[in-house]
């Protein structure tokens, strides 16, 4: 059963469910539109966003940001969200138990949102969300439909600083996500 966006915001504000709630500064729970048709999803705050309390606003979300405005996506297509709303120390991986710890959050997200595309930002978002099998670089741009709604995985933006390599295969998931965007764009 679902909540209302104020329960789930004073459900995630007020979380102890795993060890990262000790060392957060703050919950990062959204970003963008609660009505919009596209999501993405990436792993876990870093310090930016901690500090902040806003999902992709450091050097990786700059990056997004700027792949998603040369698709000719607005701030009000999207919401971006992550598998886990704490800050893990030292931007180490979430650990399985605190994505189960939390997980429940997000998929309360999906239901509020209601979501026609959600796009994994990373190998992390793809395995919580896709497949624990998944494999980024195998399996990245490819589009799977669950329950009529499309879901598909790109590099995390954090992985294509790092490795300029990973900048054009991410570039081309992103014009395919803004095709299937523009695909379903009457269906909203
Ligand atoms: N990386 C993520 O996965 N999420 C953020 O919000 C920021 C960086």
């Amino acid at each position: 059963m679902n909540v209302s966006w104020e329960e789930l915001e004073g459900m995630c504000l007020s979380c102890h469910k795993c060890s990262l709630s000790e060392t957060r500064h703050n919950v990062v729970i959204e970003r963008g539109s609660r009505t919009a048709r596209l999501m993405f999803v990436g792993e876990g705050p870093g310090e930016q966003e901690d500090l902040s309390g806003v999902p992709f606003v450091g050097p990786a979300g700059q990056f997004l940001d700027k792949l998603l405005i040369a698709a000719g996506f607005e701030d009000d297509d999207y919401y971006i969200a992550n598998v886990v709303k704490c800050r893990p120390p030292n931007n180490r991986d979430p650990l399985e138990e605190e994505q189960a710890a939390c997980i429940g959050y997000l998929r309360r997200q999906f239901l509020l949102v209601r979501p026609k595309i959600i796009v994994c930002l990373g190998r992390i978002a793809a395995k919580a969300l896709i497949n624990p099998d998944f494999k980024i670089t195998k399996e990245r741009g490819v589009w799977f439909e669950r329950k009529g709604i499309y879901m598909c995985a790109t590099f995390h933006p954090s992985a294509v600083l790092r490795d300029m390599s990973k900048k054009k295969p991410a570039w081309e998931d992103i014009k395919a996500v803004r095709r299937k965007f523009d695909e379903l764009r009457e269906e909203k």
